[in-house]
């Protein structure tokens, strides 16, 4: 209701424009900034400029069939909204914005462990395809455990991160003085004055928690049991056995190397999420884009890509399924939207990628997503 007018906003800038002077400084840099000196995060999206798109002329078609399959699931649109932690820190709404956003659009919503909303309360909003994201935890009990609420919720599948065996080092964050939930000091104070809205927002609302992890214990506390109980020691063979225990649709994310991608396909994932967390963990690896061509010479074709990390144009969504992916996700397109305008905002940022690709299909001259082939593109 208040803050800036999302209407006006025509593209993914605009609404990370949006949501810089809607949000509390700390919160904006949490959700725009990478690790190290960022250099992963600024290339993710300037990659896509080592491509060109060769368009068709004459092909007569107007109307183009964006849909597509993932793990034997119609979705409307070839992309899928990607995990994120702790929405309602960048608006109240949490993510029951992006959820409804992809629900609108016809795909997947994927929920992260860390959510602050519940497995079931995001598993009963829509009637739309959800996966459940997860990091590993020491107690391996409250593994089992959030896995068994996510399918009683109606998840799909497993979307297991493998890219953050401990936190990168985000140094935008311990700058801002931000913690989770903020504490305020002067410098909060300062800022928040230039973000009304947010700050009210964030007094009268109910408190920010990790709600997967409990609804009671408050976020602050959780945060310590969150750097006790990352795993950094998990590896293949847990994964193996984690495989086991949700026993349906997988996929692996955070994978950027063809060895990796060939024994994800081996251990039994059934899709393999190409991405390097946007930019926030290992800082210098490479943009997502340039690691598809490789990777999908070196698994079968029964074994999906999902590329992630600097989309932001319909263009770059047709780039990477040129390269060979079968569908793409973001998570700063809705998080901006998010954090702008709450869930119309979300909705709205979703939406504008979805008309985006139309129109693109449309100038590059194909009539469905399963045409777009590397004939369309060439590199620099
Ligand atoms: C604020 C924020 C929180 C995130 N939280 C998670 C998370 O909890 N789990 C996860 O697997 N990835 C998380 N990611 C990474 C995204 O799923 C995704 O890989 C990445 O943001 C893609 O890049 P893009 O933001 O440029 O689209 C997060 C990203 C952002 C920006």
């Amino acid at each position: 209701m208040f803050g800036p007018d999302i209407k006006k906003c025509l593209n993914v800038e605009d609404f990370r424009d949006a949501a810089r002077r809607r949000a509390h400084k700390m919160v904006f840099d949490y959700i725009d900034g990478g690790s190290d000196d960022e250099k992963t995060l600024a290339q993710n999206t300037a990659a896509f400029d080592n491509y060109e798109l060769l368009y068709k002329v004459l092909t007569g078609y107007d109307s183009p069939d964006t849909s597509t399959t993932l793990l034997g699931e119609k979705i409307d649109v070839p992309f899928i909204l990607s995990p994120s932690a702790g929405n309602r820190l960048f608006h109240t709404d949490g993510e029951r914005g992006p959820a409804l956003a992809a629900h609108e659009v016809g795909t997947v919503y994927s929920l992260a462990t860390l959510g602050s909303r519940t497995i079931e309360e995001i598993g009963a909003l829509t009637e739309g395809p959800k996966w459940f994201q997860l990091y590993v935890w020491k107690d391996r009990g409250l593994v089992k455990e959030m896995l068994d609420r996510a399918k009683a919720a109606g998840f799909t599948a497993m979307f297991l991160t493998v890219d953050m065996p401990i936190t990168g080092s985000r140094e935008r964050d311990p700058k801002n003085g931000f913690t989770i939930p903020p504490k305020i000091g002067p410098k909060q104070i300062w800022e928040g004055m230039k973000a009304p809205w947010w700050v009210l927002d964030y007094l009268f609302r109910p408190a920010i928690t990790y709600a997967n992890l409990s609804t009671t214990t408050s976020a602050v506390s959780l945060n310590k049991f969150i750097e006790d109980q990352m795993d950094a020691s998990f590896d293949w063979k847990d994964a193996e056995w984690l495989l086991g225990e949700w026993n349906g649709p997988s996929i692996l994310k955070g994978v950027v190397r063809t060895d990796d991608a060939v024994r994800a396909e081996q251990t039994g994932f059934n899709a393999i999420s190409i991405s390097n967390h946007g930019g926030r963990q290992l800082d210098t690896s490479p943009a997502p884009i340039s690691c598809i061509e490789p990777i999908r010479e070196a698994v079968s074709d029964k074994t999906e890509l999902i590329v992630d990390g600097g989309i932001r144009r319909g263009t770059d969504v047709l780039k990477a399924l040129a390269l060979g992916a079968n569908a793409v996700s973001f998570a700063r397109p809705y998080l901006y939207g998010l954090a702008a305008g709450g869930e119309a905002g979300a909705i709205r940022a979703v939406e504008l990628i979805r008309d985006a690709i139309i129109r693109d299909m449309i100038l590059l001259g194909v009539h469905s997503v399963k045409d777009i082939d590397r004939s369309f593109i060439r590199k620099k």
